[in-house]
């Protein structure tokens, strides 16, 4: 037994002794083959362990296998050592003072930053954020806000239909951001107050103000108190906030059949303050900006409250055009078109 341990021992000092003077790696690769080959006296010696009795085996197993770990150790921190010396450090040397390189730099698209800088405000006021999906259910989009099948205000949007089977509720692409009042209404109990941002689809030509797809930003706010004077004083404060200067509001009576009265909202120009007028309004001294009005009685009815329970305001804003107006923005169609020359500018 002695004779095989000193064998196994003289192998490894002989591999040690090699191993050290070796400063190639072809060379150490040929050293690794010749002690631990499949053909290595190793190997062979290795495999003869099972010839052994089980006590011999009990005695000089460890040792094998200690020493097969300690060649492969020796092996492995030799790789490591002639890799290091062949690198060259005067090369690898980094300059930690050297100016950095400046990366390209992307940035949000203007219209996620006005409807974030929307949401900024709203939030501050006491608003909260609401979604709804945008393809809609003929019955929020429509029927839920009092604009019954046939009736001439479905007109007033050109509808992108979604093909359905006969029979089945027919789906469209929401028109406007109001056809998430209902959905809301349903699930909360007033008093709240909420605003929706998001994309509505029309189907209409596109020029300058007009595009199909486009996104709104709509207010509802519903409680027992609630009158004209809050959505004057709320959109009034808005509006001041958002184009960071004192805006005068103005409403005028118009036609929507979710809400009773209902208003055209104008805002005072921008440009000349309202007060000679000038061509960013075409002489008016006012712009037009959206639609808003008093919630009417029947869509709290079809959302399941009272007749006359709660009283609301709700208004329903072009995002574009607030953000054409608040950096002279002269074309709607610059927002999707993806023109970094347009977009890089904000
Ligand atoms: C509505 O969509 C109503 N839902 C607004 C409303 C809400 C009224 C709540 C009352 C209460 P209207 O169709 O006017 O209304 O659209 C509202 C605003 O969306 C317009 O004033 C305009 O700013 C913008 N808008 C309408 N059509 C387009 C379009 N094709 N391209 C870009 N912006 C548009």
């Amino acid at each position: 037994m002695n004779a095989f341990k000193k064998h196994v021992i003289d192998i490894q000092n002989e591999a040690f002794s090699l191993v050290a003077k070796v400063n190639t790696e072809e060379a150490l690769n040929e050293l690794e083959i010749r002690f631990l080959g499949r053909k290595s006296e190793f190997t062979a010696l290795l495999k003869s362990l099972k010839d052994l009795s089980a006590k011999d085996r009990q005695t000089v197993g460890p040792l094998v296998n200690a020493v097969k770990q300690e060649l492969l150790k020796a092996f492995a921190e030799a790789y490591q050592k002639i890799k290091l010396a062949s690198v060259d450090w005067e090369k690898e040397r980094l300059d930690v003072t050297a100016p950095g390189v400046k990366l390209p730099e992307g940035h949000l698209h203007i219209l996620t930053q006005v409807q974030r800088e929307i949401e900024d405000i709203f939030t501050s006021m006491g608003f909260d954020i609401v979604s709804g999906p945008e393809v809609e259910t003929e019955f929020y989009n429509f029927n839920a806000l009092n604009v019954p099948d046939n009736h001439p205000a479905r007109d007033m949007q050109d509808t992108f239909w979604v093909k359905t089977k006969e029979g089945e509720e027919k789906l469209l692409l929401r028109t406007q951001t109001s056809a998430v009042q209902v959905r809301y209404m349903e699930k909360h109990t007033p008093p709240f107050q909420a605003i929706v941002i998001g994309k509505v689809f029309r189907n209409e030509a596109t020029d300058t103000t007009h595009e199909f797809m486009f996104n709104q930003f709509e207010a509802l706010m519903v409680g027992e108190d609630i009158n004209v004077g809050n959505l004057k004083y709320i959109a009034q404060e808005f509006f001041s906030r958002f184009f960071k200067t004192e805006v005068k509001i103005r409403l005028r009576p118009s036609f929507f059949p979710f809400v009773e009265p209902g208003f055209e909202f104008d805002i005072s120009c921008l440009s000349c303050g309202g007060e000679k007028g000038c061509s960013a309004c075409r002489y008016q001294g006012w712009l037009e900006l959206g639609g808003a009005g008093m919630v009417n009685q029947n869509v709290f009815v079809n959302a399941g409250y009272e007749r006359n329970q709660y009283q609301g305001l709700a208004w329903g804003f072009g995002t574009e055009r607030l953000a054409m107006m608040k950096y002279s923005i002269p074309d709607i169609r610059l927002f999707p078109a993806g023109d970094t020359r347009f977009l890089s500018q904000f």
